[in-house]
């Protein structure tokens, strides 16, 4: 009985713990030597501008044109989860995208774009 009681327990251990994996995103994995990069844009005063129309032209489409998601699989842009990672995080995450998951790879944009579009990012949070 007890011996049940314990499998039962290790099962829902295993099973939150699984759960939890599935639920962490990509952003929480980013190398450190690409989390630690400075934006180079960051202080650029058109940056903003500049990356809102790469914005307009590139992600809107699925993550809105207020950057709120689709309320379903494409998440929102303006969120603690965002504001928590770095730019380092985030001109990673662009580069790499998750396919898998629905996300396009953003590298063959030029670099400078990638760094606007987090600045746009930045501002709007
Ligand atoms: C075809 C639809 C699509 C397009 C276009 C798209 N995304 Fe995404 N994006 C997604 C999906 C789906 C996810 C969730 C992926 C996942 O769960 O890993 C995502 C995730 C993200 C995330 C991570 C959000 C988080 O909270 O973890 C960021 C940042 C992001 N996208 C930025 C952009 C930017 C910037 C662009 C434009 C260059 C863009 N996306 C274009 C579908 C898209």
């Amino acid at each position: 009985m007890t011996r049940r009681f314990f499998a039962i327990l290790c099962l829902m251990a295993s099973a939150s713990l699984l759960l939890c994996a599935a639920a962490s995103s990509r952003l929480d994995r980013v190398p450190a030597r690409d989390h630690d990069r400075i934006n180079p844009l960051a202080t650029q005063p058109e940056s903003v501008a500049a990356g809102s129309l790469v914005y307009r032209d590139h992600c809107a489409q699925c993550h809105r044109a207020d950057a709120k998601g689709d309320g379903r699989k494409k998440p929102p842009l303006r969120s603690d989860h965002l504001k928590l990672a770095t730019d380092g995080d985030l001109e990673w995450f662009l580069r790499q995208g998750d396919l898998a998951h629905g996300m396009p790879s953003w590298s063959s944009l030029p670099e400078a774009q990638r760094w606007q579009l987090i600045t746009y990012l930045r501002s709007i949070q």
